[in-house]
């Protein structure tokens, strides 16, 4: 392993190196930059839950002022559909939009109308008279549905290993509990907005996206193109969160600019977002525990149904943190789907942990309560050093390091277990905690450094900064790695241009890219003679990690952490107040101080924002949802949060040669539903399974106590 820290760079904190060009508006964002003769594309969304569509009205709107066209089933070019996409499944066929008549959900796109202006577009695509056979919808989701299935996909449904029934009928203490979490969505300030042009033969598309090399690899595979022969470019991208992937504005601008030979631009609506940006889906969980007295656990089975469309299936893996988190004698894990006639679902922000922590937390505090052990302490009594299911050892866990560490700053010894014991004034106050862990893992990257004449070096890959601060990141490890200061280095990325390069998704894109710069760096420096003659055009030299890390140590490869809050009810009003919350990682080496305590608060007030305010409402009758708009749907805004402490524990991956980066990007949200619910029982004796602990709820609660 080669470690190259002399300058120190990473583990210092650096503000964001094109922070400056952010707040100035100097950035520009993929919806804002201009081009000759850009044309603007509207979607038009159905608006019956199921059906077909029987007739599109489109005479009346190609005479309105400034239309130039309007694509659907009937005139939109062909796609090829049938390939494997990002995580070798195929992809969601939502976005190979207009190739037929059915509407498999409300917000389907069954139109584009392209205009000169914005304005233009938008008038007359609310103008479009669509005329639909409409069919009965199914959007009834519950733990009762006869028509779920086993979860397909990458990892099994099911794990299991030994007798369940025999374990819980020999355990002192069982539980049996069930919790739910209701839809959320994931929509980043900046919409989802691409610009497609035609360049000398190539297809060149602007974006706002996760990874470049994602979005060319979908376009070409949709559009039957060559990857060489597709350029996406990617700059700067104001949130993603998971949602931005391919979607059907990407597409539909693309169609459209081959179709009318001009740019075309279609940026989605934020109500728009609500519908095909994606979503978490909601779940039910199942979980049932056994233990002995002293609280280590004999018998542990989660079990998950979630939600997908009728044309995809998206999995919520909820079932999945307790295949890393504890192991048991008996251990029976499962994921369920139920196809239903809602738009699909995508990876949000802490796919599966987000959900499945918030269950699988919740009950091991009820276990504890039930024990009569302390719940820090049930933690680290079935603490484990090997992955409960894949048996492999962990590449560093140090969850006990998080829980020690929490526990002492946090003052949770003198904790009274007993709950609705403390008041202040008009609210009962109360303590919780739960674990977090995500995936620590990497994926091949390319990557480019230049030797300039001016002493500068110039990185290029095709990472993409989704405001987690990666540009910064990026910065620092290549300084370290060429022994340079930062102010030396110029990172550029978001252009496939640059090579393949991991997605900024799955916790993975620091990591990931960090090795190929290494890597790429590393061999500069020895390519560098002390006065040698630089050419004009500099010396570059290329890095490609693909065999580095498939020759990766087969591990667990997991961050972990303990979050801890405190909370104040009011069970006169349900209101509930975050006091304080802290949460500790052991998250690998920590790149930039400065935005990881950014990026793992920021988590953590989205696990706030889960825990108290979030839930997107469908109206059966229609199959749309209520209040889709940042009103409607509330999340934790400035007044809900409160003082946030982040820290993290040395954890370096042994097996990471940009000096033992793991990642950080989701794990924030990680287990802060349950600690503020198990809060929220400490405080007024009352257990909540069912997110968002809204005031209504509370009060219920209250009356029926
Ligand atoms: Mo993340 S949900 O992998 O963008």
């Amino acid at each position: 392993m080669t470690t190259a820290t002399r300058t120190g760079s990473v583990g210092t904190g650096h503000i964001r190196v094109e922070g400056r060009d952010k707040v100035t508006g100097a950035a520009r964002y993929a919806g804002e930059i201009p081009f000759a003769g850009l044309a603007h594309g509207w979607l038009v969304l159905s608006t019956v839950a199921r059906g077909r569509v029987r007739d599109i009205v489109t005479e009346p709107v190609l005479r309105m002022p400034g239309v130039l066209a309007v694509l659907d089933h009937r005139n939109a070019p062909r796609l090829h559909t049938d390939y494997a996409g990002l995580l070798g499944t195929s992809p969601d066929p939502t976005c190979a939009v207009f190739q037929h008549d059915r509407v498999p959900h409300r917000g389907w796109p069954v139109a584009l109308v392209v205009a000169r202006t914005p304005e233009e577009a938008r008038e007359a695509a609310d103008a479009l008279v669509v005329h639909y056979e409409p069919q009965p919808h199914d959007i009834d989701f519950g733990a009762d549905r006869p028509d779920s299935r086993p979860a397909e996909g990458r990892t099994p449904a099911v794990t299991s290993k030994g007798d369940l029934e025999a374990e819980l009928a020999a355990s002192a203490v069982v539980l049996d509990a069930e919790y739910t979490t209701p839809e959320e969505h994931h929509n980043p300030m900046e919409p989802h907005a691409a610009t497609a042009r035609w360049d000398g033969g190539r297809l060149d598309v602007v974006d706002s996206n996760q990874g470049a090399t994602w979005v060319v690899g979908e376009l070409a595979d949709l559009f039957s193109l060559d990857p060489s022969m597709v350029r996406v470019r990617s700059e700067h991208v104001g949130g993603g969160f998971g949602s931005k992937g391919v979607r059907a504005h990407q597409v539909a601008a693309v169609m459209a600019a081959s179709v009318l030979r001009r740019p075309v631009r279609v940026v989605l609506t934020r109500r728009q977002m609500f519908t095909l940006a994606g979503h978490r889906s909601p779940t039910v969980q199942r979980i049932r525990l056994g233990a002995d007295a002293d609280g280590r656990l004999r018998a542990l089975e989660h079990r998950s149904l979630s939600r997908t469309s009728t044309v995809h299936e998206f999995v919520e893996p909820s079932a999945g943190v307790a295949r890393v988190m504890y192991d048991a004698d008996a251990h029976r894990t499962e994921n369920r789907v139920v196809g239903l006639d809602v738009p699909s679902p995508t990876w949000m922000r802490g796919p599966g942990e987000a959900p499945g922590s918030f269950a699988l937390e919740s009950a091991l505090d009820e276990l504890a309560e039930k024990a009569g052990v302390d719940p820090v302490q049930l933690r680290l009594r079935n603490d484990t050093d090997r992955g409960p299911v894949s048996g492999l050892p962990f590449a560093g866990r140090n969850l006990r390091a998080c829980f020690e560490e929490g526990a002492r700053r946090f003052g949770w010894a003198p904790r009274d277990p007993r709950p609705g014991r403390r008041r202040d004034g008009r609210w009962l106050l109360g303590t919780g905690t739960a674990a977090a862990s995500f995936g620590a893992g990497v994926m091949p990257s390319t990557a480019a450094i230049t030797a300039q004449q001016d002493g500068r070096f110039t990185v290029r890959i095709s990472a993409a900064d989704i405001g987690t601060g990666a540009r910064t990141a990026l910065t620092l490890v290549a300084a370290d790695a060429l022994d340079v200061a930062p102010d030396r280095v110029r990172v550029r990325l978001g252009d496939s241009a640059f090579g393949p390069a991991m997605i900024a998704g799955g916790s993975m894109g620091t990591r990931s890219w960090s090795w190929a710069v290494t890597a790429a760096a590393g061999e500069l420096r020895e390519r560098l003679v002390p006065g040698m003659d630089i050419p004009p055009d500099g010396i570059t030299v290329r890095s490609d990690t693909t065999e580095a890390v498939a020759a990766l140590a087969h591990k667990e490869r997991h961050s972990f952490g303990a979050q801890f809050a405190e909370v104040a009810v009011d069970i006169t009003t349900g209101e509930v107040r975050v006091r304080r919350m802290l949460g500790v990682f052991a998250a690998g080496r920590i790149v930039n101080p400065l935005t990881a305590r950014g990026q793992l608060i920021g988590g953590m007030i989205w696990g706030i924002s889960m825990a108290l305010h979030e839930e997107a409402v469908r109206d059966p009758a229609s199959g749309g949802l209520v209040g889709a708009d940042l009103a409607g749907y509330h999340i934790s805004a400035h007044a809900d949060v409160p003082r946030i402490e982040v820290d993290w524990v040395d954890d370096p991956d042994p097996d990471d040669p940009a000096g033992g980066i793991k990642g950080i990007g989701e794990i924030g949200i990680v287990g802060v539903a349950a600690a503020l619910a198990n809060a929220v029982r400490h405080a007024t004796g009352v257990r909540h399974r069912s997110l968002p602990i809204r005031p209504d709820r509370v009060l219920r609660a209250g009356r029926d106590a």
